[in-house]
C-alpha cells in the first residue's frame, strides 16, 4: 500500500547498500562505488525509500554549484514498483527539499534510456535544456529544467 512509503536520509552502511543497488540498477552504464556514493553523500542529500521492509526507490537533492543556479531532483523507482504513485511521493518530498535550499530553478538528469523518467519528468513540466553524451557511449544525459507548467 502506498501509505507504508517510508523515506529516510542514507544512514549507515546498509543504507549506502541499498541507495547504490537502486542507482545502479537504474543507471546501469554509470555503476557507482562506496567511495563515489561517499563522496555525494558530502555534497547531496540521498535517501532511500522502503515499502514496508522491501528496498523501493532512492532519491538525489543537489544544491546549487559552481556549474549552475538551479537544484537538481532526481528520483528513481525500482521498476518492478512502478506506476503505482511511488515516484511522486518521492518527488514532492525531495522538490520541498531542493526549494529549502533558496532557489526556484530545479532541474533533473535523466539517462535516455529511461523513458519511464522522460515521461514523468514532462508530466511533471520538465523541458529539456541540454544534453551530454559521455565518451565513448551511446545513450546521452539529458538535463531537463522545471517549467511554470511544473
Ligand atoms: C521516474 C520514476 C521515478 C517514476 O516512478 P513511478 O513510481 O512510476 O511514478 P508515479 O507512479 O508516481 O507516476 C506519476 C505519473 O507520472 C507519469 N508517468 C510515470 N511513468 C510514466 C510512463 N512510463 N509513461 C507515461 N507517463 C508516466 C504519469 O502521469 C503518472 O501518473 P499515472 O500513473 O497516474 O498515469 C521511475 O520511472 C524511475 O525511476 N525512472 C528512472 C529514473 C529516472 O529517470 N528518474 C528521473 C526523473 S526525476
Amino acid at each position: 500500500m502506498v501509505s507504508e512509503l517510508r523515506i529516510e536520509p542514507v544512514n549507515g552502511d546498509q543504507m549506502i547498500l541499498d541507495w547504490q543497488h537502486v542507482h545502479n540498477a537504474i543507471i546501469p552504464n554509470d555503476p557507482l562505488s562506496l567511495a563515489d556514493i561517499g563522496e555525494r553523500l558530502r555534497r547531496n542529500r540521498l535517501e532511500v525509500a522502503y515499502l514496508a521492509e522491501t528496498l523501493v526507490g532512492c532519491t538525489t537533492v543537489r544544491p546549487p554549484s559552481g556549474d549552475t543556479a538551479a537544484a537538481t531532483v532526481i528520483v528513481r523507482v525500482l521498476a518492478e514498483h512502478r506506476r503505482r504513485g511511488l515516484g511522486s511521493q518521492l518527488y514532492v518530498r525531495a522538490l520541498a527539499q531542493a526549494r529549502a535550499l533558496g532557489t526556484d530553478e530545479i532541474e533533473t538528469i535523466v539517462w535516455a534510456s529511461n523513458v519511464d523518467g522522460l515521461r514523468f519528468a514532462e508530466a511533471l513540466g520538465f523541458v529539456e535544456v541540454s544534453r551530454y553524451l559521455p565518451p565513448d557511449e551511446e545513450v546521452p544525459y539529458l538535463t531537463l529544467r522545471l517549467t511554470d507548467r511544473g
